[in-house]
Parts: structure tokens; sequence; C-alpha cells
């Protein structure tokens, strides 16, 4: 008999990838495929959130993004200040935490502030956890949680044989996060490309060829049966993980 509960994935992470060549495909300027993006990354939030996941993080701006021509930097900032004040009465009504990563202060003032502002309204939400990958790029988020480690050491609030992962996780920007279960990367392109390098140690990978303004609530179910179709073994064996499924 099947007797295997199908788990929900606690933490689901996206790299929305594709914006700007689905915009080109489509005749249309990047900047109308950051736009649909949007929709897109709404349509998402909801389905996530109705299916019961707890976390989910979007790869929006990365820190290697600000090197873009000025005037699509300028939109996609435009366009998050947009997201964030259109949806802030609903994330609050509907038990949305509002959570970032990245080096937030990089961004404009007014982006900034409405940041601040939405993640103080939405807090202590407990449906979901929104998180928005933000001027991030995760060998910049090591590098910082390196320099605070070794200032902790210095400053003799911890020894350096005490150091663990625990402590080095609860340094990174995702302190007190789930590391995420499922990694989704649209458009093709197979990498990580600076995102979650420590934390995705354990994730299962799911490709798609889909650009991101074309990815829909059914495919993101279909890469949630597909990660509840595979065995995740930390390094064990199927059998000990079948000892473990049965306990
Ligand atoms: C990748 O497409 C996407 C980005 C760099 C930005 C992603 C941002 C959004 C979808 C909008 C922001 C979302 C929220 C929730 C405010 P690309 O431009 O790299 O596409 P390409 O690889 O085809 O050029």
């Amino acid at each position: 008999m099947e007797n295997k509960i199908k788990k929900m994935p606690k933490h689901v992470a996206i790299i929305m990838d594709g914006n700007g060549r689905w915009a080109l495909k489509q005749g249309l300027a990047r900047l109308e495929g950051h736009r649909v993006g949007v929709n897109r990354s709404e349509e998402i939030i909801d389905c996530a959130q109705e299916m019961g996941i707890k976390y989910l993080t979007l790869y929006a701006f990365s820190m290697e993004n600000w090197k873009r021509p000025n005037e699509e930097v300028d939109t996609l900032m435009m366009l998050l200040k947009g997201f964030l004040d259109a949806k802030e009465e609903k994330m609050r009504k509907n038990g949305i935490c509002f959570e970032t990563i990245g080096q937030i202060s990089f961004l404009p003032k007014e982006v900034y502030e409405t940041i601040v502002r939405v993640k103080k309204s939405t807090q202590g939400g407990e449906k979901m956890t929104l998180i928005l990958a933000l001027s991030y790029g995760s060998r910049d988020e090591i590098l910082r949680a390196i320099k605070q480690t070794v200032l902790e050491v210095k400053n003799g609030k911890i020894a350096h044989e005490a150091i663990d992962e625990t402590f080095f996780a609860n340094c990174l920007d995702t302190k007190g996060i789930p590391d995420p279960d499922l990694v989704i990367r649209t458009s093709g392109e197979h990498r990580i490309s600076n995102f979650l390098l420590w934390q995705l140690a354990y994730a299962e990978l799911f490709f798609t060829d889909c650009f991101w303004p074309d990815f829909t609530e059914n495919h993101f179910k279909n890469a949630i049966e597909e990660y509840q179709l595979r065995e995740r073994r930390y390094g064990l064996t199927s059998k000990q993980i079948e000892g473990t499924h049965q306990k």
C-alpha cells in the first residue's frame, strides 16, 4: 500500500529569470518583461500561500544587477516600490510577514523607507514569510558573516573553537529562516548565480525552460509535485531514510 505522505516543502526559493528574453521575443522592450514579471511574482506568492508553503524567497535584485543600464535599474526600483505600496495591505490581511536579505541600505532612500515600513506593518504575520533578495549576493553575505564572526572572536564573545554551523548560519542575512528545500530557476539557465550558496547545501534544484513572465501557478505546482517525488538522503542511504520514515 502507498503510505508515503506527500511532503510540502517548507521553504521554496526562486531565481526569477528570463524577463528580458521574454520581452524581446514578443518584440517588446526589456522593461516590459519586468513589468509582467512582477504580476507573475504576485500570482506565485498567492499560490504558495494557498498551498501552505511557510517561506518563499524571491531573487528580485542581485548585487550584480546594479551594473545594468541606469534606466533598467530605475525601472526595477520603481516596480519594487509599486509592488510594496500596492500589496502592503493585502499582505497584512493575509498574514504574510515581509522580510528581505541583502544590502537594502544601498537602495534608493524612498524604496528603503518603503521596505522598512512594510516589514514593520507585516511583522508577526504567521501564514507565510515572503523574503525578497534585494541588492543580494551570496559571497557578499558570507564575507559579511565572516567579518562579524572574526569581530566576535576578537571581542571575546565566542571562542574560535566554539564556532559551528549554527553560529555561522546565525551571522547570515537568513538568520532564523530555515534553509530552502526547493530552488526553482526559470529561463533554461542551469546555474545558481551567487544565490544562497551556504543555505542551498541540501536543497533540491528544479530548472525549467519557461521564462519568468510565462511561469504560471500550474508550472509552480508541477515543480512542487516533482519535489515530492524526490528522495532527500542528506548523505544517508535509501534504507536508512526509509527507517527514519517508519519511526
Ligand atoms: C531576471 O530577468 C530578472 C531580474 C533581474 C529581476 C527580477 C525581478 C522581477 C521579476 C520583478 C520584481 C519582483 C517583485 C516581487 C517586486 P532578466 O532581466 O535577467 O532576463 P534575461 O536573462 O532574459 O535578460
